[in-house]
């Protein structure tokens, strides 16, 4: 593969890398994901000119489309996002071919090899590919199996795969999934994406912690006394109840994107910035979290599930009225829990996560709060003076605050909290990359760093795994709460927190 190079057009704050000739293949390219996430963000990387001129994007499925339908039905769904950059569109869709492919058909793959040489001698792509499984996970052993079969993974600098969530469903499925994939390729060629690490905000919490020198002194046990995780959604389940009647907020929400999040603020400083390193801490970290309950772990978990809500003029229908839902489901749409991490940083410090549609707002955050003052000397405007607390806006209105005590102004000698802020979009002025946008280049950069390694993975499902055995075999032991519409949640995960005395933060 061509060394990267930073690419000279790119002006201002960004420094980017050119991503070298190549072939994407997306497998599942008539899917949703495809048009929604996938295109837009290589439409991106075009018009940031970071993809090379030797270019391709394959984009395979069943369906008998020819390149030019592939083009149109493209354009027809980005139709908002093109109206004003046409000509670049029309540039940009010059790379999009399409082969109608079945990878369930052993007879098949000989079919897109043969297209994928044709390719390489029109755009000059050098055999350098990167195949991204946007399919049901059902087919990720299949596609990956006949990948290897063919020998399309043989040359593992020129070939890579990658595999969208959700990587397995518990603990052993994952373990099983990991050594099918890693028996058709080197580790370092597996790409699991979790789109919340291609965050700006989430990457930023590395660079706060290790570009900082006043926060790692007092990251630990010593000064902080709780952690809060959240993302929340206003939306429901749209039109996925398929998949989601069978995954519930566990699944989708809290096993990869909160527990990602969760690693990289708890995690040990890596000696150095390189995949390995970084992954290593993660791993690490992971491996040393547990349920804060472990022998009875509904103690420490909460489940709901949205009622109606909304206004007279735009009412809201509950989760078990959703097209294609059982009247009588018990998948959980909200989840709220305490973990604890037992290492000499975190012993102790009890994190909070919790996630939920059709909450009240949407905001993602990390919330640390530090141990109180060990005497109080002022009064306070509100009752209790409030602890020093640094928040994380994850999105929307990506930045970061710090609230702390001040003196309130007047004769007396109280106190109050205020908040002292950093806004992405004040101080560099251009919104962050949609996530897709970051991972999609870093995979054709063949960069692992901010890909979910098979420790880890397996290490996060074995976190949550008692609680979905619980789940299905005794489900009365973790009920299911129902909430309204457009509120925080049950009252159930307010009282999680009451029992150490805390409050969530209202973000
Ligand atoms: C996806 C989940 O992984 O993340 C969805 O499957 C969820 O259910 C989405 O809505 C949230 O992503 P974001 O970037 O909008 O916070």
């Amino acid at each position: 593969m061509n060394t990267p190079i930073t690419n000279p057009l790119r002006i201002g704050l960004r420094q980017e890398k050119v991503i070298p000739p190549q072939c994407l293949v997306i497998f599942g390219a008539s899917g949703d994901l495809t048009h929604r996430k996938l295109v837009p963000a290589l439409f991106e990387l075009f018009k940031q000119r970071r993809l090379p001129r030797e270019f391709a994007v394959l984009g395979c499925a069943r369906r008998p489309w020819s390149d030019e339908e592939f083009r149109q039905k493209m354009s027809i769904s980005l139709q908002k996002q093109i109206k004003d950059e046409k000509d670049s569109w029309d540039e940009f869709s010059k790379y999009l071919f399409y082969e109608s492919i079945d990878l369930n058909q052993s007879s098949q793959i000989e079919k897109l090899r043969t297209r994928l040489e044709n390719i390489d001698k029109l755009q000059a792509t050098h055999s350098n590919r990167t195949f991204y499984l946007s399919v049901a996970p059902e087919f990720y052993g299949n596609a990956c199996r006949a990948l290897s079969s063919s020998g399309l993974l043989n040359d593992p600098k020129r070939s890579r795969v990658v595999i969208e969530k959700p990587f397995g469903r518990d603990y052993t499925s994952a373990q099983s999934l990991n050594r099918l994939v890693q028996s058709c390729g080197q580790e370092n060629q597996i790409f699991r994406i979790d789109h919340y690490l291609g965050k700006e905000t989430v990457q930023n919490i590395l660079v706060l912690r290790f570009a900082n020198t006043i926060f790692e002194p007092i990251w630990n046990r010593n000064y902080i006394s709780n952690v809060q995780i959240t993302a929340a959604e206003t939306v429901g389940i749209e039109e996925r109840s398929g998949y989601y009647e069978s995954s519930g907020a566990i699944r989708d929400m809290v096993q990869n994107h909160l527990t990602q999040m969760l690693a990289i603020t708890a995690m040990e400083p890596p000696g150095h910035f390189d995949p390995e390193s970084i992954r290593n801490e993660k791993a690490k970290v992971l491996k040393a979290t547990t349920l804060a309950d472990e022998l009875e772990p509904w103690r420490c978990c909460v489940r709901g599930q949205y009622g109606k809500g909304g206004t007279n003029s735009s009412p809201l229908v509950s989760y078990k009225e959703e097209v294609g839902v059982d009247p009588n489901s018990t998948t959980e749409t909200y989840v709220a829990m305490k973990l604890f991490i037992n290492n000499w940083r975190w012993q102790g410090v009890p994190f909070y996560v919790r996630t939920g549609k059709r909450l009240a707002k949407r905001r993602s955050e990390i919330v640390l709060t530090f141990r109180e003052a060990p005497v109080h000397l002022f009064e306070t405007t509100g009752g209790r003076p409030t602890s020093n607390q640094l928040i994380l806006r994850i999105q929307p209105d990506e930045g970061a605050e710090f609230r702390f005590e001040v003196k309130s102004p007047g004769s007396g000698m109280s106190s109050r909290p205020v908040d002292m802020e950093f806004s992405y979009d004040q101080s560099f002025g251009e919104p962050s990359d949609e996530g897709y946008v970051r991972l999609l280049a870093d995979a054709m950069l063949g960069d692992p760093t901010l890909f979910t390694r098979s420790d880890e993975v397996e290490a996060a499902w074995r976190l949550y795994t008692p609680l979905l055995e619980i789940i299905a075999d005794t489900p009365w032991q973790l009920p299911i709460h129902p909430y309204e519409s457009r509120t925080w949640g049950p009252a159930a995960a307010d009282d999680l927190l009451a029992r150490d005395n805390l409050l969530w933060r209202r973000p």
